[in-house]
């Protein structure tokens, strides 16, 4: 060893020496500033998120740390809205998977959010049919459509909006004008612009809801502290003397029920939300015909990742002023996913109309969540710690015979001396959504219906073994 070490010196000038030490202590001061990087990026994102939940809360799952547990302890209303993801990448999943063959006790199952993996079975059969190559000459101009008035918006993404709604006869768009948004999200945001009065010398608008009402509402509403709308609560308690907007959203999250509104007020603006009404979830009893109507693609086919809604609006005027604001907020939006999105609805309805056996799209997501429900009752009633809504059936025109509803989540009630429902829940390492972000007390949780099977599979078989005798693990 010592032999080749002079070997080498022999071979070696000063002038090297002095070279390979440059390059060894570059390569040290490298390491360090990477090092220096990543954790002051862990830290920026841990601040970040602090902040978004008042500055004092718990930090909770940041990809990367190979831990995909959450202390929600401290869990606030701002986290009600989807903004964390707590699916594991792909590179974890294995290990992940591997984990809960070993021990699927130990397994936390998130139900918080209403990510929609469920689909991804039927969207990997599909293949192909739902596949779509983008050249790298198309979709660089910032234009689609300028004789539209959503100038932005693709007329092939139009083109199999207007079809599919024909088809399952859920809305009427003759006549209407669409307006695309970077998911019903942002189109919620530019509907409150759109509809609010531009008069800043009066008070802003209030904006109800029907309690227990989707969680992202008053966090969307409040969140940059508008001069023209502010969140208004419970539309039930609201006394709808002053100018109003309602939202409707039916079949509603969390609950699933249908709804109509609520207020009766004469100086209400309605907004109808329509991310659930599509024949997988909900008989179609009418083709919806309002002023402004919200869809998305991520609860209708589950491409919640695509990132794209859209609205059908009556008026003009305020489709113009919607437009606007999507123009002024992000210049359009991306083309690509509009692609991707009319290629999938178009999917879809070739899916309804194909006359070979296989299972439609909505064939198929009816028969998931039909079964899914019925496991999830066989759950609560083996517990005997809980209990759900229960649903009529109604006639549905889509599939001509009358059908039960089967919503996307469900908004389960822990029943006797459970108090907080979600750290009962917690406790016994599933993770859900406190009834309270819904305007509604802590009995309640909304689970979601819409996990990859392995996931609801675990969840079902933990609820159904919590019972009186071990109620407290
Ligand atoms: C009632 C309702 N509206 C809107 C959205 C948001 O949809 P998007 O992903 O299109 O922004 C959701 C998502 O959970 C929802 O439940």
């Amino acid at each position: 060893m010592a032999m080749g070490f002079n070997k080498m010196l022999r071979f070696l000038s000063l002038k090297h020496l002095l070279m390979l030490s440059m390059a060894l202590n570059l390569s040290l001061l490298l390491s360090r500033l990477i090092a220096e990087s990543e954790s002051l990026r862990f830290k920026i994102q841990e601040d970040e998120k602090s902040q978004e939940r008042g500055g004092n809360d718990h930090y909770c799952l940041v990809w990367g740390t190979r831990d995909n547990t959450c202390d929600t302890s401290t869990s606030d209303q701002s986290t009600a809205h989807v903004s964390k993801n707590t699916s594991p990448p792909a590179a974890l999943a294995e290990d992940i998977e591997v984990e809960k063959a070993i021990q699927p006790d130990s397994v936390i199952i998130n139900l918080d959010h209403g990510d929609p993996t469920m689909y991804e079975q039927f969207w990997e059969k599909t293949g192909e049919k739902a596949t779509i190559v983008i050249p790298g000459w198309q979709s660089l101009s910032y234009f689609s459509d300028i004789s539209n008035v959503c100038w932005f918006l693709e007329p092939e993404f139009a083109g199999e909006v207007r079809r599919l709604h024909k088809l399952v006869g859920n809305a009427n768009t003759d006549d209407r004008h669409i307006v695309v948004g970077t998911g019903s999200t942002q189109l919620y945001m530019a509907a409150l612009y759109a509809l609010a009065p531009t008069d800043t010398s009066k008070q802003p608008i209030s904006v109800v809801s029907a309690a227990p009402f989707y969680s992202s509402y008053p966090l969307m509403t409040d969140f940059l502290k508008s001069g023209l709308y502010k969140w208004g609560g419970d539309a039930y308690t609201f006394n709808g003397e002053e100018p109003y907007i309602e939202l409707i959203t039916s079949p509603n999250n969390p609950d699933g029920f249908t709804r109509k509104p609520v207020v009766n007020g004469t100086g209400g603006i309605l907004v109808h939300d329509l991310a659930y009404y599509w024949p997988q979830y909900t008989p179609i009893t009418s083709q919806l015909d309002h002023e402004l109507l919200l869809f998305t693609v991520s609860k209708s086919t589950g491409h919640a990742g695509t990132r794209i809604g859209w609205a059908l609006v009556k008026d003009k005027n305020i489709a113009q002023k919607m437009t606007k604001f999507i123009e002024l907020n992000t210049i359009g939006v991306s083309k690509d996913s509009q692609l991707r999105a009319a290629k999938i609805l178009g999917a879809v309805s070739d899916s309804c109309t194909d006359s070979s056996d296989s299972e439609s799209f909505f064939e198929f997501g009816r028969r998931l969540m039909t079964q899914r429900w019925k496991q999830l009752r066989h759950a609560v009633r083996t517990s005997g710690l809980f209990s759900l809504p229960e649903f009529t059936s109604d006639f549905c025109n889509y599939y001509e015979k009358y059908s039960e509803l089967h919503p996307a989540f469900a908004w389960l009630r822990c029943e006797g001396d459970i108090e907080d429902c979600e750290k009962f829940l917690r406790d016994h390492k599933i993770i859900t959504r406190s009834g309270k972000h819904f305007g509604r007390d802590i009995k309640f949780v909304r689970v979601s219906m819409l996990d990859r099977d392995k996931n609801f599979g675990l969840f079902v078989e933990r609820l159904s073994n919590i019972t009186s005798e071990n109620k407290f693990p």
